[in-house]
């Protein structure tokens, strides 16, 4: 049993957790993420892993109530355990040490950005975050980035919190201004990775995105994250989740995302009634 050591609100639809599982904390990497089970009946899904910490043998994982699961698992507290957490599963992120990198995040892709963030500025990058948010009631993370980041700039839809504006609007003020990244890695609604990595092309920056938003159960046997890059077919969970995002087809991987969305709606609502 994996028991609650921490239990955070971060907004009214998104709540972060720490977990004690020292073997997971031992070998997580950025990118990563685990599977759990709130109970042996349970479903399993896939989080990725937002923070670790080997010498307490916690690790932070932070999520968005959106489906019957997460529901049932926001329902829980600090003391309470979780049936099963397995991990760490999936490739990490390549880290560089040398490079000047903009890490985006959107929404609770966030919670997936920080951790790629923290490592990148650990191992003595320069990285630039700019993390878009559609209000400033939905901001996450804030701090949390500014510590790890050499430049932060907060976005939102209404301009209620920072600047208000798309995260591509400015990645693009910035590079015109002079950036020069060399590499840009986008994690967030997969809408969005599709419209950086349309605004990196333009200007031939390499462009990393996470398709963990696209992952079902995490194990390769649904074939919920099912996309296709460079032309092959490729699953998120099993290859990835980080992707070359100039490769990536993103339009069928957001019809694909659709369909389950709606399934999930529909448990949620069987579950609440
Ligand atoms: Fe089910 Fe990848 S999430 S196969």
């Amino acid at each position: 049993m994996y028991t609650i050591l921490k239990k955070e609100v971060l907004n009214p639809t998104v709540t972060k957790m720490v977990i004690d599982a020292p073997f997971v904390a031992k070998r997580a990497k950025a990118g990563q993420f685990i599977i759990l089970r709130v109970d042996e009946q349970g479903e399993r899904i896939p989080l990725t892993i937002a923070d670790s910490d080997a010498s307490t043998g916690s690790v932070t994982i932070i999520f968005q109530i959106v489906g019957k699961t997460t529901m049932l698992l926001n329902e829980l507290n600090e003391g309470d355990s979780l049936h099963d957490f397995v991990g760490p599963l999936g490739k990490p992120s390549e880290i560089e040490a040398n490079e000047k990198v903009c890490v985006i995040g959107g929404g609770v892709g966030c919670a997936i950005a920080y951790p790629t963030a923290k490592a990148f500025h650990k191992a003595g990058a320069d990285v630039t975050t700019i993390a878009g948010f559609r209000n400033k009631d939905l901001v996450i993370l804030e701090e949390d980035f500014k510590e790890v980041s050499d430049a932060y700039y907060l976005m939102s839809d209404d301009g209620s919190a920072g600047e208000k504006g798309l995260v591509t609007n400015k990645l693009e003020e910035l590079i015109l201004n002079g950036e020069k990244f060399d590499r840009v890695i986008a994690i967030g609604p997969v809408i969005m990775m599709k419209f950086v990595c349309l605004t990196t092309k333009k200007y031939n920056i390499p462009t990393i995105v996470s398709m963990n938003p696209i992952m079902i159960d995490g194990t390769g046997m649904c074939g919920g994250c099912r996309l296709k890059v460079d032309g092959k077919m490729q699953f998120a969970c099993v290859d990835g989740p980080d992707f070359d995002g100039h490769l990536v087809d993103f339009d069928e991987a957001m019809s694909r995302n659709m369909a389950y969305r709606d399934f999930e709606l529909h448990e949620r609502e069987a579950t609440c009634n």
